[in-house]
């Protein structure tokens, strides 16, 4: 199988191919949060200029106690890193193993990082007929077959659904009973934060959880991720980063943007509204299936004769930016996906979509 190096939100480089500004186009291909970064941010990377004359605090503390305070955790298992990403590339050289099943279709970074380390690599393909709906019966008979990690993305991206608790607690009891190690990316979980098993996992030793303040918060440019675990763990992984990974505007940001409940209340609510509105909206394409989604995306199914691809590239000409999903293991060149974004912007997207497949 080969794997393409394919991610949404590459508007420096459409910008450039169609000689426009990169804020000229509408980049539904990201999914990032539409009100961009919390004013109270703004403020924070501004006043934390003058500090860039020093090395970044390297211990993280100030982030971690800000993050252990909003998720009800201890900062012993908190794990900072620039982006889930470093995470998700030092994984591999600190659990045991090298075999690894990856719940599909998933972020295809896992894969590359796995590669990196020589492990071996299966795919536990769920399908759009069942709405990716888990078998985790299927999943346990699998796992018995011997396997040392489990890559599982909840709420699932680009598929948007979320596995409730209950059944992410029956996975991991069985990950535990088959000796594997479960690694659960939450990178989207502050959409639905109710469902997140960061308690179950902190507790516990046989998985990490992974999280970004890329998405929820907009500020991938900064590049900030953790991951909670438990303290030996954390420990390995703090070790692998090396002492600067995480930059100084990148630890600000997040203390920042933790403080900012309105920002973030704002944010839950406008994602919820204008989740429905698309949803609605699609409903009167009859070319198009959007299933359903508990984030700030929706993987949408175009039928009638047109490719994600081929509605990509008529899209780009009106400056919109969509992600077509042929590259996702188990999903086919009819599939893409599309960020919630704000009401004008979503509205153009209705429109230029009317226009384009009528
Ligand atoms: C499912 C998933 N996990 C992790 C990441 C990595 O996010 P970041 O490195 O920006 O924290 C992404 C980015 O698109 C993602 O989609």
């Amino acid at each position: 199988m080969s794997y393409t190096y394919d991610h949404g939100g590459n508007v420096f480089t459409v910008a450039r191919q169609l000689g426009v500004l990169p804020e000229e186009i509408t980049d539904f291909s990201a999914s990032i949060n539409p009100l961009g970064m919390s004013p109270l941010v703004k403020d924070a990377l501004a006043s934390a200029l003058d500090s860039l004359v020093h090395y970044p605090d390297s211990s993280h503390r100030d982030l971690k106690l800000a993050l252990a305070r909003h998720h009800g955790l201890s900062p012993a298992n908190l794990v900072i890193a620039n982006g889930s990403t470093e995470l998700i590339y030092h994984l591999p050289g600190v659990i045991h193993g090298k075999r690894a099943l990856i719940v599909a279709p998933s972020f295809s970074e896992y894969v590359r990082s796995l590669n990196q380390h020589r492990w071996e690599t299966r795919d536990f393909t769920l399908s759009p007929e069942n709405s990716f709906d888990l078998d985790v019966d299927a999943l346990e008979r699998t796992l018995a077959e011997g396997f040392d990690a489990l890559y599982l993305c909840n709420p699932g991206n680009p598929s948007g659904h979320l596995y409730p608790l209950d059944v992410i607690e029956r996975i991991y009891r069985i990950c535990t009973a088959s000796g594997t190690f479960l690694i659960l990316d939450e990178a989207f979980m502050d959409f639905c934060e109710e469902a997140s098993a960061k308690q179950l996992i902190a507790r516990g030793k046989n998985g990490i959880v992974l999280r970004s303040m890329t998405k929820f918060f907009g500020i991938p440019g900064l590049r900030l991720g953790y991951a909670i675990a438990c303290d030996t763990l954390t420990e390995r992984l703090d070790a692998m980063g090396g002492p600067w990974s995480v930059n100084t505007l990148a630890l600000t940001a997040g203390v920042a943007a933790l403080q900012d409940s309105e920002h973030i209340r704002q944010t839950s609510e406008l994602i919820r509204q204008e989740r429905n509105y698309l949803l609605d909206q699609l409903t009167a394409f009859p070319m198009l299936k959007a299933y359903p989604s508990s984030v700030n995306y929706l993987l949408v199914q175009i039928t009638g004769g047109i490719t994600a691809i081929e509605l990509k590239e008529r899209l780009v000409r009106q400056r919109i930016l969509i992600r077509d999903c042929a590259t996702f293991t188990g999903l086919t060149s009819g599939f893409f996906r599309i960020a919630v974004r704000t009401r004008e912007e979503n509205s153009r997207l209705v429109d230029c979509l009317a226009n384009t497949l009528k």
